[in-house]
């Protein structure tokens, strides 16, 4: 790890500034007069308050640690002079934040060469501020937080999530039909870092996803792993680090693997 890098410092910054920037988003989540553009898709939506929330964080990051990185989803790429980059998710759980339904989030994890160590989740409409530290465990609200022990998958709760392209959103939606009827149920939440945290918190048993951006999984992925859980791709491999297309799939140590099958079998791999 570069030399001087404290992963609980960082932790405790990540907190403090996805904390300030999920005020800020909980003071406008819902409202009926947010100017709204789109991105990828007509359904992909990007609002002023995803940019304010980026600026305040990236403002804050900066004047606290002024040599490090950052990335974020609404364009902040800010080199590093100290090996610590922040990646930043301003609002993860956007189309949540238009209806002002819990869940969305700000997401802000911190990797220092390559790995991340310590990342933030909070979502301020459940009231829930995830944390975690590598190596030094996962919390809600400052509380310790393990995953579930399930071991069938009949008897998984299992979030997923879809992507704004249609034809994607065509090919999950086959996926599902394969693997619903093989499940306790289904959840979308509408927030991959949120489906993370809950695999974390035992909120869900297990969690599969393709298409997701670094910034989406980076810390929730750090919480649910902190938390005992087993993150990993759908073919077996690492953390879909620069892989965007990868499948993402996290569960508890007893759950994995058959859940990893499973998916991998229903075409999650390609969806
Ligand atoms: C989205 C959410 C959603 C997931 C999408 C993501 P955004 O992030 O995490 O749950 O299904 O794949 O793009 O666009 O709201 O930041
Ligand atoms: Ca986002």
């Amino acid at each position: 790890m570069a030399q001087g890098v404290d992963p609980l410092e960082l932790r405790d910054l990540a907190v403090a500034v996805a904390t300030l920037g999920a005020d800020r988003m909980a003071a406008r989540a819902g409202a009926r007069d947010l100017r709204v553009v789109t991105k990828t898709t007509a359904t992909d939506p990007v609002t002023e308050v995803d940019r304010e929330v980026e600026d305040l964080i990236v403002s804050a990051l900066v004047a606290a640690r002024p040599g490090d990185g950052a990335v974020g989803e609404e364009g902040a790429d800010r080199p590093s002079a100290s090996g610590v980059r922040w990646l930043v998710d301003p609002i993860d759980g956007t189309v949540d934040f238009l209806y002002g339904i819990p869940g969305c989030n700000v997401s802000v994890a911190a990797e220092v060469e390559g790995t991340v160590v310590a990342g933030a989740v909070v979502d301020p409409l459940h009231g829930d501020a995830f944390a975690a530290a590598q190596g030094l465990g996962a919390t809600r609200n400052g509380t310790p937080i393990a995953c579930t022990t399930v071991a069938d998958p009949a008897l998984a709760l299992i979030g997923t999530g879809f992507g704004y392209d249609p034809a994607r959103r065509r090919r999950q939606a086959q996926v599902l039909v394969e693997v619903l009827p093989q499940v306790r149920d289904i959840r979308r939440v509408g927030a991959a870092a949120i489906d993370l945290c809950w695999v974390g918190c035992g909120r869900l048993d297990g969690y599969y996803e393709r298409g997701l951006q670094v910034w989406d999984w980076a810390a929730g992925a750090l919480v649910a792993t902190e938390a005992g859980s087993v993150v990993g791709s759908v073919d077996g491999l690492n953390l879909p680090g620069g892989l965007p297309d990868a499948c993402i799939v996290a569960a508890g140590p007893a759950l994995f693997e058959s859940l990893r099958t499973l998916v991998a079998d229903a075409g999650a791999g390609r969806a």
